[in-house]
C-alpha cells in the first residue's frame, strides 16, 4: 500500500520586497504525495519550484496553508526537532549543490552520517558514485571539481542517508546526458522500492518518465498530469 508521506494544503510564500511592498510567489497550492511515487515538478524559470520544494521540505515558511511531512507539520515544531526530521526523514538535493568547499569529497558526503552518528562505508560510497559515472578522487576538494562533479557528490549525499523522502532541485541540471540517465534510474529505482521523489526538472523527456507531473506556472499549480507523456506536457508547458 502506498502511504500519503506528505500533504500540502493551501500554500502561499510572499517575500517583503521592502516594508510596503511583497511579491507573491506561491499562490494557493495543494497536493499530497505518496511513498513509491516519482513525482515532477516543470514549470518556466521563475515560476517558483524551487521555493515550492523549500516550502514543502521544513526550510522555508509559507506565508499561509499546511505541510505535513508523515502527519506532522514541521514549522509547528521546535527548531531541533525540525532539523532532526531534516536529518532522518528527508534528502534534499540543492539546485546550487550547497557542498561544503573547506572538506573534500568523501567528507561531503559522509557528513549527514556524522551528523546522525550514522555507519560509514567507504566501500559502498565508491559503489554509489561509480554508479553515477564519478570518476574524481575523494579526497580533492569540492572546489576543484567541475559542475557535473559537485551535483553528483550534492546526490551522493543524500542518497547515503537512505531517508523516505527525497527532494530533488533539478538534480541533473549540471551533467552530461549519460550520466543524466544513471542519475535517473537511480531515483526511479527508489521511488519504487518505498521512496517518495520530487523531482524539479527542465527535462521534458524525464518528467515523462515520473508518474504525476505538477505544472507550475507563475506561482499557481495549473494542471496534474498522471503517467504524463512528452506531448502533453509540452502542450501544458506551451499554454499561456
Ligand atoms: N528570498 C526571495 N526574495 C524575493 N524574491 C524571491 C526570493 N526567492 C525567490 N524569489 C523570487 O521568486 C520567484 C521564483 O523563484 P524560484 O527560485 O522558486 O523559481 P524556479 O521556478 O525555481 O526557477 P528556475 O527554473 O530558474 O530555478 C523568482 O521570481 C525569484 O526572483
Ligand atoms: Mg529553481
Amino acid at each position: 500500500m502506498n502511504e500519503q508521506v506528505i500533504k500540502i494544503n493551501g500554500i502561499s510564500k510572499s517575500f517583503a520586497l521592502d516594508k510596503s511592498k511583497s511579491v507573491n510567489i506561491l499562490k494557493n497550492i495543494s497536493f499530497s504525495a505518496y511513498s513509491n511515487e516519482f513525482i515532477s515538478i516543470v514549470g518556466p524559470s521563475g515560476s517558483g519550484k524551487s521555493t515550492l520544494l523549500k516550502c514543502i521540505s521544513g526550510l522555508l515558511k509559507p506565508t499561509k496553508g499546511t505541510i505535513n511531512i508523515n502527519s506532522v507539520d514541521p514549522y509547528l515544531l521546535s527548531p531541533s526537532k525540525v532539523a532532526k526530521m531534516r536529518r532522518t526523514e528527508i534528502g534534499f538535493i540543492f539546485q546550487s549543490y550547497n557542498l561544503v568547499p573547506a572538506l573534500p569529497v568523501f567528507e561531503n558526503i559522509v557528513l549527514p552520517l556524522r551528523l546522525s552518528g550514522k555507519k560509514i562505508s567507504k566501500t559502498n560510497i565508491e559503489k554509489l558514485l561509480n554508479s553515477m559515472n564519478f570518476s574524481a578522487d575523494l579526497e580533492n576538494f569540492v572546489n576543484t571539481l567541475s559542475g557535473g562533479e559537485r551535483q553528483k557528490v550534492a546526490i551522493a549525499r543524500v542518497l547515503v542517508t537512505n531517508a523516505k523522502i527525497i527532494f530533488a532541485d533539478e538534480p541533473t541540471g549540471a551533467v552530461d546526458e549519460s550520466s543524466k540517465r544513471l542519475i535517473f534510474k537511480i531515483l526511479r529505482k527508489l521511488a519504487g522500492s518505498g521512496v517518495c521523489v520530487i523531482m524539479v526538472t527542465h527535462d521534458i523527456d524525464l518528467a515523462s518518465k515520473t508518474d504525476r507531473s505538477l505544472i507550475l506556472k507563475d506561482g499557481k499549480l495549473i494542471k496534474i498530469l498522471n503517467r504524463p507523456n512528452s506531448a502533453e506536457l509540452l502542450e501544458e508547458m506551451e499554454k499561456g
